[in-house]
């Protein structure tokens, strides 16, 4: 008897020849050609092709079949989409920018369009945006027709060296951020740096702040001395040299993509480190409203906090903790507690006990240790207090 199974991504991309994977990591090593480097990860059973590039001209080498697809972007991402979409005159979905539209409504959207264009199930879905927009074409793309075809078009610094890679899909849902959600890679994620240079000077600082995070979890410290030795010309895009910021982006989704291809699913112990800052930053943010702080803010912000946690628990290094707060002082992140916007603590609580990433009742946050990070999990009343004092700022270093 044939058994019937929805199609998956993989049924319509080229399958990986796992013979040729490096190491235990299922990834494959970065091809650097010129000032373009090319990435190829396996999550699970997808594989994702990453090219990053100083240009974003270099798009056309590396999509060539544009047939049977819909082109998402917003209204801020609209008109680089358009620089590609000119000579293709593809449907479109053009959503409404930000957080608060990462939402149901603008699922439905990106859906209507698909169905509008006639796409089927071999149908693809070409994305130009940050983390919003990549988390709702994701979603949209792995539900259209019980899956179809998606490719990622990264513009963010965020979007570039964090949440383009690694299949996390979603929206938000009453009030609560990505309540609902997929894991879907994208097939191609596509990183066109030129493209920061229309990005708003708050959203850099957003993207810095997980790419600081990224170089915190790294047991070498090859990425955070990078950043600590340009922190100047970091602070800007138009100051930062491109071709550092091709090798931290490149630092960044190499290691995010090496911690999801052994953990696609996040049921192990090594993905959920990538959440480093976010239970209290997570927690700011729903505090403070959806889209009144910036993402990567609020990490910064939950870092800062994660590392009180961890000296308070014992785990990290008071020398380590300092040299991560200076770094993230350095960029002038608000590192104070309480955040002026959110001064509850027990509001601040209300939202961590939300969290996704609690289990069986207990708090879960990452906190850095000696090398990298680790998880703990916070169930005792002491460590709940320890909790409150840290969001009171009554613990401080
Ligand atoms: N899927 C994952 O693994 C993952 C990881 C981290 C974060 N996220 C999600 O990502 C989201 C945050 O992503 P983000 O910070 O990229 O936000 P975003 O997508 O909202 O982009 C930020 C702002 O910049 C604008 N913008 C984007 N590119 C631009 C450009 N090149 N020039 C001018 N304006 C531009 C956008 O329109 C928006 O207004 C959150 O929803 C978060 O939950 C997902």
């Amino acid at each position: 008897m044939s058994v019937f199974r929805p199609p998956r991504a993989s049924d319509v991309r080229p399958a990986v020849n796992s013979s040729s994977l490096t190491g235990k990591n299922l990834i494959f090593s970065p091809v650097f050609a010129g000032k373009v480097i090319f990435l190829q990860f396996l999550f699970g059973e997808y594989t994702t092709d990453v090219k990053i590039s100083l240009e974003f001209n270099e798009l056309e080498n590396y999509i060539n079949d544009f047939t049977n697809s819909i082109v998402i972007a917003d209204n801020n991402t609209a008109s680089i989409a358009e620089k590609f979409n000119k000579k293709y005159k593809l449907p479109h979905c053009i959503l409404e920018s930000g957080e608060e539209n990462k939402n149901w409504s603008s699922v439905e959207k990106i859906l209507s369009c698909a169905h509008n264009a006639n796409l089927g199930r071999d149908g693809l879905f070409i994305a130009f945006g940050g983390g919003v927009i990549g988390d709702l074409s994701g979603f949209a793309a792995s539900i259209y027709k019980r899956g179809c075809r998606f490719i990622l078009i990264s513009t963010t610094l965020l979007g570039m060296v964090d949440a383009s890679v690694g299949g996390k899909t979603g929206f938000d849902f009453l009030e609560i951020k990505n309540l609902a959600g997929t894991f879907y890679p994208a097939e191609k994620v596509f990183i066109p740096l030129d493209t920061l240079s229309t990005l708003p000077q708050v959203e850099w600082k957003s993207g810095m702040a997980e790419l600081i995070k990224t170089a915190v979890l790294c047991e070498d410290d090859v990425l955070f001395n990078m950043i600590l030795e340009n922190i100047e010309s970091l602070k800007e895009y138009k100051s930062a040299n491109k071709e550092l910021l091709l090798n931290l982006v490149e630092k960044a989704v190499s290691f995010k993509g090496s911690i999801v291809s052994e953990d696609p699913k996040e049921t192990g112990t090594k993905r959920v480190l990538l959440n480093l800052g976010h239970t209290f930053g997570h927690a700011l943010e729903s505090a403070c409203g959806l889209g009144n702080i910036s993402h990567g803010e609020a990490v910064a912000w939950g870092m800062v906090r994660s590392c009180e946690l961890g000296c308070a628990l014992g785990i990290t290094p008071k020398e380590r903790a300092n040299k991560i707060i200076g770094l993230i002082k350095a960029f002038n992140y608000n590192c104070a507690s309480p955040y002026p916007l959110a001064k509850e603590a027990s509001t601040l609580l209300n939202a961590m006990k939300n969290d996704k990433k609690n289990k069986n009742n207990a708090l879960r946050f990452i906190v850095p240790d000696a090398k990298g990070a680790r998880s703990v999990n916070i169930e005792s009343e002491k460590d709940l207090n320890t909790i409150i004092s840290i969001l009171k700022g009554e613990i401080t270093l």
